[in-house]
């Protein structure tokens, strides 16, 4: 569906729902403050829980209607691929599971709001994060007409107001033994901030972890998988075909068993805070891991060298809300025309809390044996290399004797 609909309802919002107590108390609010309809919708990225018991509770609730959206397929394919084309990681370490996620989300949201005819969409960020920035921006990336409501940036309720206004409305509040931390899961990963977490110096605590095991507990022998790529695209895992999804969840589960991709950052936020994040990301490791090792072997230096910084570039963009710039685009372009070269096998060591790439072949491969060996077979021209240096040094030669004439004519 293309375009947005100008005439549409103003009474209408469409409100990204997540079940939790935020969005819960937002769905309310929104139509006794401001006298809206809510249409709640739940996008399924890969996060857990019973998401149609979710989509119901939001029509308990008061929603005039509720969705959930199947979009695992998609953000695999259009989201996590092109992560693991750029071999995407912010600040050289977040695999941006959450980020990644945010604009497509906001796509769907934007695409429900034109089915309804809704001039409004809503989120339940809080002003100090980033998932506000990028809902925003890549909604009016999409549709810069629509009215975006941000209600918990305003409205200065703390957890245990939020608690008594959804009491007192007969609001479900979940019942479970309130977790220290606040967590963030879907197909790419899981974040933990808050609590002990926010002191940079104290080490995390386990029960901070719930993908992975402890690597001291992780398995005495290690386990390899073998990933196959095709076009830098992982396509199967020990020989067997499969798609993005189901590879991506089967790594996460064999990775988080040897307690690998766990990771302790201090990251900079797009509002300028500095936070501190523990990710679990055991298939983005391993991929990213293997993706990159793929590319030194099939790829020229020159590539490999111009296309260095681009990642950044791509990793900067994903976190900052700019996934749908026209930079994001082109750059994605340029990694797929590289990518027809990345094709074979990586094998992968799992042990200890690491990911090790210990094999790897392709048959669009460029290492070539016969000039890499030393021994007998070796088809190298050695008597080559005394030309080659000589000019390839040349500039430095007659920098020197002209540094070292200058020092002899100085005082
Ligand atoms: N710091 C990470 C990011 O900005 C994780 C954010 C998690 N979001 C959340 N609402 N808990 O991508």
């Amino acid at each position: 569906m293309k375009g947005s609909n100008e005439s549409g309802n103003e009474k209408r919002v469409v409100l990204a729902y997540s079940g939790g107590l935020d969005t819960s108390v937002l769905v309310r609010w929104l139509m006794e403050e401001m006298g809206l309809d809510v249409i709640a919708l739940i996008v399924n990225v890969g996060q857990p829980g019973d998401l149609e018991a979710i989509r119901e509770k939001a029509l308990k609730i008061g929603a005039v209607a509720s969705e959930l959206v199947d979009a695992r397929r998609e953000f695999a394919e259009e989201y996590i691929v092109p992560a693991i084309l750029a071999n995407a990681l912010y600040q050289g370490k977040y695999p941006l599971a959450t980020a990644l996620a945010r604009p497509l989300i906001a796509k769907i949201q934007v695409e429900t709001a034109w089915r309804y005819g809704a001039r409004k969409i809503a989120h339940g960020c809080t002003g100090k994060g980033n998932d506000q920035v990028r809902f925003e921006v890549a909604a009016a990336a999409i549709d810069p007409s629509l009215e975006v409501l941000a209600p918990v940036r305003e409205w200065s309720m703390s957890r245990e107001d939020e608690i008594e206004y959804a009491k007192s409305r007969g609001i479900p509040v979940s019942v479970t033994v309130e977790s220290p931390y606040s967590v963030d899961e879907n197909l790419w990963g899981r974040s933990c901030e808050c609590g002990v977490l926010e002191d940079p110096w104290v080490e995390p605590p386990e029960d901070a972890f719930a993908w992975t095991s402890s690597p001291q507990n992780a398995p005495d022998n290690p386990e390899y998988v073998e990933i196959g790529f095709e076009r830098g695209i992982p396509v199967s895992l020990d020989g067997e075909r499969m798609g993005i999804v189901d590879l991506i969840l089967k790594l996460n589960s064999i990775g988080g068993l040897h307690g690998v991709g766990r990771i302790d950052v201090i990251e900079d936020r797009v509002v300028g805070i500095k936070s501190r994040e523990i990710y679990e990301a055991p298939a983005a490791v391993i991929l990213i891991e293997a993706h990159r090792s793929l590319e030194s072997l099939t790829l020229t230096k020159d590539a490999l060298r111009g296309k260095r910084p681009l990642e950044d570039e791509v990793a900067r963009m994903a976190y900052e809300g700019m996934w749908f710039s026209p930079l994001n685009k082109a750059i994605q372009a340029f990694n797929q025309v590289l990518s027809e070269r990345v094709n074979g096998i990586v094998r992968v060591k799992l042990f200890k809390g690491n990911a090790t790439v210990v094999g790897r072949r392709s048959p669009t491969s460029l290492y070539d044996y016969a000039l890499a060996t030393y021994d007998s077979a070796d088809a190298f021209d050695h008597t080559a290399a005394k030309g080659f240096i000589s000019l390839w040094g040349l500039h430095m030669k007659i920098w020197a004797k002209s540094e070292k004439e200058k020092g002899e004519r100085s005082p």
